[in-house]
């Protein structure tokens, strides 16, 4: 475990993170899954910094209904364009003094944060469970990333944002200063909307910048929670503010020339577009983008492998999480001489999980996150139906679809990321093993790729010719842990720099170097 998991666990155990959190999070209400009571309001009337009501705006998600959860139970309602306008007038007026403290009141907030996430983390996991699905191990995994962030930075802050003095001619001062750039804006996705919504907007607040922070619209509650939380720590309210809503919402933000910079994480399309709106404008100033986006992640298995390894490890990348993670494994590569015996096994393998209600420990795979989804993953498995290797019955009621095993003709035949629990399975030539992770280059992403071989050679080629951010060899693909596996991708998969790695925060900074002629 890493540095900053073996100081979460000074805080607390697993056992203690773990206690009865089903009790509870039922007490709380319990996930939006039917057969799970209705939430409660956790927020009452709250109000967001920004002076937007929460409660008045009606509600976000108009197709409630479809997922069982009556509307009135959600407090956090969409901002319009003009209330992200209104944000970003005091996030901008904040910037002046917020700039002005120090790492360490920053970084020693930051630990705050951390020790009351910690603290709060029954609520915040039935929030994660009741808008995002998650199964219990999820959520509390959401906890403990968003804490393993906060400290992470904070040390990071303290190790890296000092003013440095540099060399120069006798009679000469010359430093360099990180500072911060004015105001962020952090876009994240639902499907980890705790420690990627969190982990974006304290990198950003650090560094010194103040944060409009916009939510996935499926997911507002615990990112309200998350920056309360943070105000509690320390964080005044006008230097972060949640601007809760959809695409409308960050099209609006991003749209704002005072913006200083971007923090998104999400889908590819959704960079892109992005990344054009921050063009727009003639005398809008050239913003950094920070984007981490989706990935056709490969694992290429070959004859030496350990074949119960790869079983445990296939069944954990890309059906965990319902298949909803970035990091997922999407397209299986067997060599064909022991194609048949994985797949067999992988069959076998694939009835042991279990699919339901995520606020039940036991449940391995829970729904997928929305109505939308939900369709677009049917329609794809259905069209598919003639290359099935396998799939699971699921419970009749909820958003749940099949884990399912497809076979390919070839491995171009992938050429879009499905964001669900369908794993797509190909065969490759021994001795082409070169060839095959080119051909995976190829596709243009770059987020997770895995290898699991027993030849040392194998490895080598590997880590030399893979072109992704985060190579995986003779393991799972998922659950980067922050400050040992810093994660993100390139190519369609991203800008960089990597979450939870040690050159994430730089770019949040505008670096001044300054020379005085003593
Ligand atoms: P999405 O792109 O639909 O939405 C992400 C966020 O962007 C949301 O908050 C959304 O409201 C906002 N948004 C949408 N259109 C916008 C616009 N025009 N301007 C500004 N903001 C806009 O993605 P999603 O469905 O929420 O998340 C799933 C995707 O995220 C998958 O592709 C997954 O691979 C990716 N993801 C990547 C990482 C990573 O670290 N690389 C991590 C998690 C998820
Ligand atoms: N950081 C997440 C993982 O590694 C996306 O699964």
């Amino acid at each position: 475990s890493s540095f900053v998991h073996q100081l979460a666990d000074e805080h607390l155990s697993e056992a203690e993170l773990l206690a009865d959190p089903a009790e509870k999070i039922a007490a709380l209400g319990g996930s939006r899954h039917p057969s799970i009571p209705l939430p409660v309001d956790l927020f009452g009337t709250w109000k967001n910094s920004g002076g937007i009501d929460l409660q008045e705006r009606g509600t976000l998600r108009d197709t409630a209904a479809a997922i069982d959860i009556t509307p009135t139970t959600l407090t956090v309602a969409s901002a319009s364009a003009a209330d992200a306008k209104a944000a970003i007038d005091r996030a901008a007026a904040a910037v002046p003094e917020w700039s002005a403290t120090s790492i360490e009141h920053r970084a020693a907030i930051l630990e705050r944060l951390a020790d009351s996430l910690e603290h709060n983390r029954i609520e915040l996991m039935a929030l994660a469970v009741k808008e995002a699905f998650k199964t219990i191990p999820d959520a509390l995994g959401e906890v403990r990333e968003a804490a393993d962030f906060c400290r992470y930075y904070a040390a990071r802050a303290r190790a890296d944002l000092a003013t440095v003095t540099l060399p120069g001619p006798t009679g000469e001062r010359n430093e360099l200063r990180m500072e911060g750039r004015g105001v962020w804006a952090t876009i994240a996705p639902w499907n980890f909307p705790l420690a990627i919504f969190l982990g974006q907007t304290v990198a950003a607040l650090v560094t010194g910048n103040t944060v409009v922070a916009k939510p996935a619209p499926q997911t507002p509650q615990i990112a309200a929670l998350a920056v309360k939380l943070a105000w509690e720590a320390g964080v005044p309210e006008d230097a972060l503010i949640l601007v809760p809503g959809g695409p409308e919402v960050g099209a609006a933000i991003t749209a704002d020339p005072r913006i200083a910079g971007v923090a998104f994480t999400g889908s590819t399309p959704t960079a892109k577009k992005i990344a054009r709106a921050l063009l727009e404008g003639e005398d809008r100033p050239i913003v950094p983008l920070i984007a981490e986006t989706g990935g056709i992640n490969a694992m290429i298995v070959d004859s030496t492998a350990l074949p119960e390894q790869v079983v445990a490890d296939v069944l954990t990348s890309s059906f965990r999480s319902a298949g909803q993670r970035c990091s997922a494994l999407r397209l299986l590569l067997l060599q064909e001489e022991i194609a048949d015996t994985v797949i067999a096994m992988l069959r076998g393998a694939m009835e042991t999980l279990v699919i339901g209600d995520p606020g039940d420990p036991a449940t391995d795979v829970g729904p997928v996150i929305d109505q939308p989804a939900y369709d677009r993953l049917m329609a794809y498995r259905e069209s598919s139906k003639g290359k099935w290797l396998k799939t699971l019955p699921v419970p009749a009621q909820g958003l749940f679809v099949p884990p399912t095993m497809l076979r390919l003709d070839s491995l171009e035949a992938l050429d879009r990321e499905w964001f669900g629990p369908i794993l797509h399975v190909a065969t490759w030539k021994a001795g082409q093993l070169e060839e095959t992770i080119a051909r995976v280059n190829a596709k243009g992403f770059g987020l997770t790729m895995g290898l699991h071989s027993r030849i040392a050679r194998s490895g080598e080629i590997a880590e030399a010719r893979a072109r992704v951010g985060n190579l995986y060899i003779n393991r799972s693909m998922i659950g980067a842990v922050v400050g040992s596996q810093p994660f993100g991708g390139e190519g369609l998969s991203g800008t960089g720099p990597k979450a939870g790695g040690p050159h994430y925060l730089q770019r949040f900074c505008a670096e001044r170097s300054v020379s005085v002629d003593t």
